[in-house]
């Protein structure tokens, strides 16, 4: 059984298929990168999963459950998928404390947290980002991108995932923090035994990150392989394309 399994996944908007016939799976503790132009279809996977949009046929599946449907069950498998935001600077409310939102994400567990086991769990939560727990009373206004984004991924934890999906979190972020993001994030995945499906459009981060890739194009999966492999031998000409795209492709990012 796989961490997440996507099955014959399509999904409409207006009555066009914005992904169409997409299967993909991400083992335990591994990470699967989705890469492709911009409007290929990436997010709304992403959305699909987390149960933002229906799909309109295909079906995903965490740890083995179902997720798509109103039932009781789907939607505890649906927690089991916790969305990491692509934008750390729109995805935290400016008028709460760092400490209130992630404990607000606490709710996704579907647990009651007594007051002091709440200010106890968002501690530990600040410390897994590697911020300082006393900071829980601060603003997001006084922190950096990167600090926001450790934010986030905290949000996303707090609900306990067994898959992380990380849609471009380091496209916002400068160079200098995209590293000790996609560090944390590997760091995380040893810890917690999370697998992570990580949505990018940066090749050269992709390479870093992952274990294998697949390609997307115009809603449909053309191409999947072991990320070196795939990376240093394309077999689809669009794969190609995307690769000579990125300036820095090819060489390895130190961090
Ligand atoms: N809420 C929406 N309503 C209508 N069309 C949408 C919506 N969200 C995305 N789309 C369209 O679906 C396609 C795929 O978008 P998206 O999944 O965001 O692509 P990506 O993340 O790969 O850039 C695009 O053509 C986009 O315009
Ligand atoms: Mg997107």
């Amino acid at each position: 059984m796989n961490a997440l399994e996507i099955e014959s996944l399509r999904v409409r908007y207006g009555g066009i298929d914005v992904v169409s016939d997409v299967s993909l799976a991400v083992p335990h503790g591994r990470t699967v990168a989705l890469v492709g132009e911009s409007g290929s279809g990436k997010s709304t996977i992403a959305a699909a999963a987390v149960g933002l949009v229906r799909p309109a046929s295909g079906d995903i599946r965490a740890d083995g459950v179902s997720v798509v449907g109103a039932g009781k069950q789907a939607r505890a498998a649906r927690r089991r998928l916790q969305l990491v935001f692509q934008d750390p600077f729109s995805a935290l409310d400016p008028r709460m404390s760092i400490g209130d939102s992630i404990a607000e994400a606490l709710r996704a567990t579907g647990r009651r947290w007594s007051r002091a086991e709440r200010v106890a769990r968002v501690r530990e939560l600040l410390r897994r980002v590697r911020l300082d727990p006393d900071r829980a009373d601060e603003r997001p206004s006084v922190l950096s991108g990167g600090q926001r984004q450790r934010i986030t991924i905290a949000r996303a934890l707090a609900g306990e995932p067994s898959v992380l999906i990380a849609d471009e979190v380091t496209s916002a972020l400068d160079v200098s923090v995209q590293g000790a993001i996609l560090n944390l994030l590997r760091e995380l995945q040893e810890e917690l035994g999370l697998s992570m499906l990580f949505i990018s459009h940066n090749l050269a981060v992709v390479r870093y990150i992952s274990d294998s890739v697949c390609v997307m194009r115009g809603g449909r999966l053309i191409e999947s392989g072991r990320t070196e492999e795939l990376l240093d031998r394309p077999q689809d000409p669009y794969t190609q394309d995307l690769l000579d795209a990125v300036p820095v492709l090819g060489e390895r990012m130190a961090f």
